[in-house]
């Protein structure tokens, strides 16, 4: 009976807890054939009304929503002018996600940017008609939003902010050597995070390094899942994972302590404590990201449209974060990263 009872808080754990968490919604009915193709393109002198959806606010998510706006504007695309931007924020909830799509959806937008896996998720699950651009999408194909990256289908395509866990593992072997047993921090219920920590595994099993599992599946369990680390790793990692990124400052400062590195997937977190990281630059995708839109403005098929990756990776190290921990960043990496310090 204790055991039926705590299979069924789980699953409503699953259902209902903290949105970054949430499933995958199940319609994937859409296709091609189901894009209106009399959508109205630029040149007919309306204003086109865009919704933006963003999971929850975190440096990295504005930055692209920021400079996706300006890079509308620099195009000529001018929110009240040529453009109606709706920007809703569904502060980490699911139920938020659902609503602000549902809008969206029901005053008949000619466009939907989604910032993030899940608003992405959310938004592909509400229309196969309004077409959909979404943003810093780690992986497109295991989130089941495209068919490809190259072509996309239905009524949707964006940008991916993917990272490699070699090239980061990698990095973190040149700061922290040594490095035998790694710590997986992220959300089970982020498709992003569960993509990049497979990626992780694949280098682990290639290297001889032990990983240690701490998923979690609500944003109440953070603090609790990164206490576990200690004791246990030699290093932590963490993707980028907006459940882990909106409570990274608990993370750094229960690592700090502990005298752990934690390598993560996303400027933004080392900003906030982490030691280092291997990541895309967030304005340069936003800015590809109105690319894109204006590209559909323009009348291009969404789902023909190939999903944009960022080519070039920086990193980035949080010397504060090196010196209390004690962690010597060689000077080669000196030069090349870009230095943060809170
Ligand atoms: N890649 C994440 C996703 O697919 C979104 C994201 C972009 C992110 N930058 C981040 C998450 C920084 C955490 C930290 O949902």
């Amino acid at each position: 009976m204790a055991k039926k009872i705590l299979a069924l808080l789980l699953a409503l754990a699953l259902i209902a807890t903290f949105a970054a968490c949430a499933t995958k919604s199940t319609d994937d009915s859409s296709s091609a054939s189901d894009v209106t193709d009399n959508a109205p393109t630029v040149d007919s002198g309306e204003t086109f009304q865009i919704g933006i959806v963003q999971i929850l606010e975190h440096p990295s998510l504005d930055d692209v929503r920021t400079s996706m706006i300006d890079e509308l504007a620099a195009n000529g695309y001018v929110d009240g002018d040529k453009i109606s931007i709706d920007y809703q924020n569904a502060q980490g909830d699911q139920t938020n996600l659902n609503t602000i799509v549902q809008k969206f959806v029901s005053s008949n937008y000619d466009l939907i940017v989604a910032i993030a896996t899940p608003s992405a998720q959310a938004a592909q699950g509400a229309t196969d008609t309004i077409r959909i651009v979404f943003a810093a999408v780690t992986d497109p194909v295991g989130a089941g939003l495209v068919a490809s990256l190259e072509a996309p289908g239905a009524n949707i395509t964006g940008t991916s902010d993917w990272i490699s866990a070699a090239q980061l593992m990698g990095l973190a072997q040149q700061i922290t050597p040594d490095i035998k047993s790694v710590g997986a921090l992220y959300c089970l219920g982020e498709a992003n995070s569960v993509s990049t920590v497979n990626d992780l595994k694949a280098w682990a099993e290639e290297n001889g390094v032990e990983i240690v599992e701490a998923g979690f599946v609500n944003s109440n369990e953070v603090a609790q899942a990164t206490s576990s680390l200690v004791g246990k790793v030699d290093a932590v990692f963490s993707p980028t994972d907006n459940t882990v990124a909106a409570s990274m400052a608990i993370v750094a400062d229960t690592l700090k302590e502990a005298k752990l590195p934690i390598y993560c997937g996303a400027d933004s977190m080392v900003t906030d404590g982490g030691l280092a990281s291997y990541g895309v630059n967030y304005p340069i995708l936003g800015a590809e990201t109105a690319k894109i839109v204006i590209e559909i403005l323009n009348g291009a098929n969404a789902g023909e449209v190939p999903v944009k990756t960022m080519e070039q990776l920086d990193i980035y190290v949080n010397t504060a974060t090196a010196e209390a921990i004690g962690a010597n960043i060689p000077e080669d990496i000196l030069a090349q990263a870009t230095i943060v310090s809170e």
